[in-house]
């Protein structure tokens, strides 16, 4: 039975005591908003994902901060109890902590968000800690940076060398001394990311990174098979609702060129 209980930041932290699964989808407008909202999701997070989902780019990184803002203000609409986390694009929180504060800001003032999400560990921790200073709650991003694909080269599964696995618990200390709630481990084996959920009190919600962490994420188009362009290792397809769309829209066009659409009842008299 869904509860009404508003989520809050020490209510994700409390399920993470208690055990219990958080569960995180991305949504970018009211109608999907909405859907997940009613189906109880605590997280739903107004991913830069957009990039690739609904603007038809090839990376995350021409999202803008308008842009953002935009779909993260529409998530808002549809959202009662789920926390809606917008997500910081590519370089809104790089040029120093008080440029950062001042566009996350603009999330909880003018889009309705109840927080933010920063990619990046340690360097990032300065940022993630004006923030919370300020009253931002923040949801950090370890592991797959995709704001950094260009400086990786690619998207790399990260922990799999010593290096990179102390990198990744240097991360996970920083950015939970600096405030965050909570943190996304994306592509991170998975006894790595045991070993980071177990470290620290706030929660790791994961993706592609194994059932241990306290939650998990997906990106909505994956789940529901709406992204015909790849389909992610880490995703599972619960619906394939791009075909389905097809057949729709072709049945529809069939219809309007055989004159048996509009019918009698969908039309006035
Ligand atoms: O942009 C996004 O959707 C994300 C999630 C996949 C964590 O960052």
């Amino acid at each position: 039975m869904p509860s009404s209980k508003k989520i809050t930041t020490r209510y994700l932290r409390d399920m993470k005591q208690r055990g219990e699964k958080i569960c995180a989808l991305t949504a970018y407008d009211y109608t999907f908003a909405r859907l997940a909202d009613d189906l109880d999701v605590e997280l739903i997070l107004v991913g830069d994902s957009l990039g690739m989902t609904v603007l038809g780019y090839d990376t995350t990184i021409p999202v803008t901060l308008e842009q953002s803002l935009h779909h993260t203000a529409a998530v808002a609409r549809g959202v009662e109890r789920g926390m809606v986390i917008g997500d910081m694009p590519f370089l809104t929180c790089h040029v120093s902590p008080e440029r950062a504060l001042m566009n996350a800001g603009r999330y909880l003032q003018e889009a309705g968000a109840d927080g933010v999400k920063i990619e990046g560990g340690e360097r990032m921790a300065p940022v993630v800690e004006r923030l919370t200073r300020a009253g931002i709650p923040v949801l950090g991003h370890i592991g797959i940076l995709p704001q950094s694909v260009l400086a990786r080269g690619g998207y790399y599964v990260q922990g799999r060398t010593k290096e990179e696995s102390e990198a990744l618990e240097a991360d996970t200390k920083a950015l939970e001394d600096a405030g965050a709630f909570a943190l996304v481990l994306e592509g991170i084996p998975v006894e790595r990311s045991r070993e980071l959920t177990e470290s620290i009190s706030i929660p790791t919600i994961g993706i592609g990174a194994g059932p241990h962490c306290d939650g998990q994420v997906q990106v909505i188009h994956d789940i529901l098979g709406l992204f015909e362009k790849f389909v992610p290792k880490h995703a599972r397809q619960y619906a394939q609702l791009a075909k389905e769309t097809r057949n729709a829209i072709n049945a529809y066009r069939n219809d309007v060129k055989t004159c048996v659409f509009p019918a009698e009842e969908n039309s006035f008299k």
